[in-house]
């Protein structure tokens, strides 16, 4: 019986492939490489030693997924497969509808069809939208303040709609807070297309010197030092609760949602003086306007993730950035680094890769 990874050549998706390996699982990736590279794949290998089959399958070909399920006998599903960046789902909203919603619609009638009835969904604490407490508890108000976030809350309420209408579904749903930090080996990590949205690989170009300076994002929050309040949480913690998940859907039945976050907020400076430290570079920044649709505070009460799936956060604040900083100084232009060029990575378009499985 194998586990079903769904973008598992992405960031978040590559640590849990490593972890479900080390575990004694087996592992089928399906992915589209459209926003990741096949290079994540080989290197999840060599890290664990173990073999795994992978799918160049895209969720919106129903016959391609339908193919992955009846080659092989798959336990559970862990749903990782999505488009994640904000801006871009304000300006192409149909695009993120299409590929996350409908994705996920084409994913759970090919499971419901071959039997597969076990899923771990990334969501996100998006959900949450500007939380009028924190901690934010689960029970929190749920709704959304653009595409990309309304297509998790959709996705978190069909995924409640069938479980009413088939009890047998055994689903949870993981909140990730914001994920940063790397394998500690330093072979896989995240590679954003282009400029970065997010603060921590932002962080990591400057201090490699790829990118002239940071912009802090408002520094005149009603916070300790007035910069935004985040809870960062280490890949490898946040793919150690998707094993944990997998064993709770296993004892329980139902649809079940939990934060996955330690508890601790950090500010944009204190994120800024743990990386220099991590690194021994300098992080120059100015303080620039708020960003759109940002909130002053967000952290997570991870107790029902601590209590039931039996997981917690393990990690600091100075492994996430050591493990950020050891990846970035290892791989100055992610998986295109000139050491992969000369391991002839498998091409996206390779006949290999294309719908038929390769196994790594
Ligand atoms: P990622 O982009 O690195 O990984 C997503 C993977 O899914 C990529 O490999 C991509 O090629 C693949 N993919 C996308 N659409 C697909 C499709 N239609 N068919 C097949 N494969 C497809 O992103 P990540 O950071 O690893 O995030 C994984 C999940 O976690 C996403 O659903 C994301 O929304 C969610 N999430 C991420 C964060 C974060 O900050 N990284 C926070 C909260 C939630
Ligand atoms: C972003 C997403 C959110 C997603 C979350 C986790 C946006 C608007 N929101 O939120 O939907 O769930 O990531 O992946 O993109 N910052 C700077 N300078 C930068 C980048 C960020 O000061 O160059 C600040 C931000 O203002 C914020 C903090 O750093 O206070 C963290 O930002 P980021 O990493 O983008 O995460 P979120 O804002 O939590």
């Amino acid at each position: 019986m194998a586990v079903l990874v769904t973008g598992g050549a992405g960031y978040i998706g590559s640590h849990a492939c490593v972890e479900l390996l080390l575990s004694g699982r087996d592992v089928v990736v399906l992915d589209n490489f459209s926003n990741s590279s096949p290079v994540a794949l080989k290197r999840i290998k060599d890290l664990t030693g173990k073999s795994f089959r992978v799918y160049n399958v895209d969720l919106l070909d129903k016959a391609g997924l339908e193919h992955v399920f009846s080659e092989n006998d798959i336990e559970a599903v862990l749903h990782f497969a999505g488009l994640k960046a904000v801006g871009e789902s304000v300006s192409v909203p149909l695009k993120y509808y299409r590929n996350n919603v409908i994705g996920t619609v084409y994913l759970c009638e090919v499971m419901q069809q071959y039997g597969v009835k076990r899923m771990v969904f990334s969501s996100s604490a998006t959900v949450y939208g500007v939380a009028e407490n924190v901690p934010i508890t689960e029970d929190s108000r749920l709704t959304a303040i653009n595409p990309y976030g309304r297509t998790k809350l959709m996705i978190e309420e069909l995924l409640h709609d069938i479980y009413q209408a088939d009890d047998e579904w055994r689903i949870a749903v993981l909140r990730y807070f914001n994920p940063v930090g790397a394998h500690s080996s330093g072979k896989i990590g995240e590679d954003p297309k282009g400029t970065p949205n997010n603060l921590m690989p932002y962080i990591a170009q400057v201090a490699a010197g790829k990118r002239p300076q940071l912009s802090v994002f408002g520094a005149n929050y009603p916070t300790k030092d007035g910069t935004g309040i985040r809870d960062y949480i280490h890949v490898v913690d946040l793919a150690l609760a998707h094993l944990k998940a997998l064993e709770y859907i296993q004892a329980h039945a139902g649809i079940e949602a939990f934060n996955i976050g330690t508890g601790v907020g950090y500010s944009v400076l204190e994120m800024i003086n743990a990386f220099e430290q991590a690194s021994g570079k300098t992080i120059p920044y100015i303080v620039s306007e708020r960003r759109n649709g940002d909130v002053a505070l967000c952290y997570a009460n991870p107790d029902k993730a601590r209590s039931r799936l039996k997981w917690q956060a393990k990690r600091d604040i100075h492994a996430m950035c050591e493990d950020t900083w050891r990846w970035q100084s290892n791989n100055p232009n992610g998986y295109q680094s000139v050491s992969d060029s000369r391991q002839a990575p498998i091409e996206k378009e390779s006949p290999l890769v294309k719908t038929a499985a390769f196994l790594l």
